[in-house]
């Protein structure tokens, strides 16, 4: 049953899992007895609920790792600008990398984790993301996957938060305006 703070389904959980299974397809194609093991980097927390979906149709061994990026306001500032958080468990030195993200917004989050990832010198680096919000894009960055592209809409769910909440939906919405006014 819906939430009743979701205004309306963008993507229903049956949309979500069957393009899940056409992206795992295609980077399962792309790996296939071309790579021993590629480590799987995802970047938290939002990519947790994608991640997890995603890597039970993967074919490819893969190793799991993580990154935390600093949320950013003002991503035009430098100050705020994103930051890596922590370290990788992995040596990602001559491996191969899948970067997977929940969302491709302005790119700035992604272009900085695939500048930071490169430099260590992987074999190969690959980023796949759920969303992709092109209108919103900063720079000229592109996922070698993207589930969906979509408008510059608000969205929540699916691993999406508002202020924390609304990750565990399965399926993908936007929120009753009153949500928005409310306090938190
Ligand atoms: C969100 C999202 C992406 C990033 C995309 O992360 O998960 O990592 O923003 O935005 P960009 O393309 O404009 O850089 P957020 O900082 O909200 O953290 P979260 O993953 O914990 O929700």
């Amino acid at each position: 049953m819906k939430n009743t703070d979701i205004e309306k389904v963008i993507l229903s959980a049956e949309t979500i899992r069957s393009r899940i299974l056409e992206i795992a397809e295609e980077i399962n194609q792309h790996y296939q007895d071309r790579v021993r093991e590629i480590i799987l980097i995802t970047l938290l927390d939002g990519a947790i609920v994608f991640t997890a979906d995603l890597i039970r149709h993967l074919s490819v061994p893969l190793r799991l790792d993580c990154i935390r990026v600093s949320s950013y306001g003002d991503s035009t500032n430098p100050e705020t600008a994103p930051r890596i958080l922590g370290s990788l468990k992995s040596d990602v030195r001559e491996r191969h990398v899948l970067l997977v993200d929940d969302i491709l917004d302005t790119g700035n989050t992604m272009q900085k984790v695939v500048s930071e990832v490169s430099a260590k010198k992987p074999a190969s680096l690959k980023t796949c993301v759920f969303l992709n919000k092109p209108e919103r894009r900063q720079n000229n960055f592109q996922a070698d996957w993207s589930g969906f592209n979509i408008p510059d809409e608000f969205v929540v769910g699916y691993g999406l938060d508002y202020a924390g909440r609304y990750r565990e939906l399965p399926y993908l919405g936007t929120l009753m305006p009153s949500i928005y006014t409310q306090t938190l």
